[in-house]
């Protein structure tokens, strides 16, 4: 940690209010049909305490629900189904891909996780031997849940396009599953953030999800394991709501961290995920 960091709340001692999601009563049926309703049904505009400083910082976009999730990630209670709920749904690869990625930047001593959610990037970061390791995220809901499962990591809410860091800050950056649900423009900050912060020659992980698992799967292929999963990642992808998923999908990757300073060092993309590892350039 350095005097100019940001100061990192002590989020187990903070009190977040309560949201209808949290107030759902799934032992009565009329709180379980209102919570079916939520992930089968229509969407509803995320509700939350605009009054309060914490609120006010989340971006708009963000502000939906993101994964048919009732209040999206808006509330205690559905925040920490949802931690354990994603890696379950993935099937064990996003496990995989932040084992890979935390072994990638063993060598760093400062690393941001950016979009961390419940911070288990930035944890298994951490467990390789990093020792300054932060996590960013504008869901407060999230980021306690963090900080409680994840200690030793510090923890704050900032937006990826607005990061309280001074530059040249980190080793590395790491990211994953972010930018497919930012708008565009908002991933092109987040992307000249990333490079602010991160120290010449600094590198920048990024697994997001493949659009390959749109392609349509062949009859055949449902024979082999490969072709079942898929098969599963693309019913899950088409059935989750993500609004920005498909923009994601169009930008031309290589041609933004070009213009964004990075110098693309590795891409592979495997159903479910993309994973590039990029590098910043000395001068741009
Ligand atoms: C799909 S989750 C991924 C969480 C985590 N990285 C993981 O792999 O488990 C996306 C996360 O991005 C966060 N998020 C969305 N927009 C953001 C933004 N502009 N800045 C920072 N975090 C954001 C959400 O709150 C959520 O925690």
């Amino acid at each position: 940690m350095t005097s100019r960091d940001p100061r990192v709340p002590d989020w187990q001692a903070l009190e977040l209010s309560k949201t209808w999601a949290d107030e759902l009563d799934l032992a009565r049926p009329s709180g379980l049909w209102r919570f079916l309703r939520s992930i089968f049904g229509q969407r509803r505009q995320v509700v939350v305490d605009a009054g309060h400083d914490l609120f006010r910082a989340i971006p708009k976009y963000a502000l939906q629900e993101f994964h048919n999730l009732p209040n999206g990630n808006y509330s205690s209670r559905i925040a920490r189904g949802y931690i354990t709920g994603f890696d379950r749904a993935m099937l064990g690869s996003m496990h995989r891909i932040r084992q890979e990625i935390a072994e990638r930047v063993t060598d760093a001593k400062a690393v941001l996780d950016i979009g961390t959610g419940g911070g288990k990037l930035a944890a298994a970061v951490q467990s390789v031997g990093v020792a300054d390791v932060w996590g960013a995220d504008v869901s407060p809901y999230l980021l306690k849940h963090a900080a409680t499962d994840n200690p030793g990591v510090s923890f704050i809410q900032a937006p990826a396009e607005d990061l309280p860091f001074t530059d040249q800050r980190f080793d590395a950056v790491v990211v994953s599953f972010l930018f497919h649900e930012m708008p565009p423009k908002y991933v092109k900050q987040a992307l000249a953030e990333a490079h602010r912060v991160l120290r010449p020659g600094g590198c920048l992980l990024i697994a997001e999800p493949s659009e390959n698992q749109l392609l349509p799967v062949k009859l055949a292929s449902l024979l082999t394991a490969k072709g079942w999963r898929h098969w599963y990642f693309k019913s899950l992808a088409s059935r989750v709501y993500e609004p920005f998923v498909m923009a994601w999908h169009k930008q031309n990757k290589p041609a933004m961290f070009a213009e964004a300073g990075f110098e693309l060092l590795q891409h592979r993309d495997e159903i479910p995920i993309n994973f590039y590892s990029l590098k910043k350039r000395s001068t741009t």
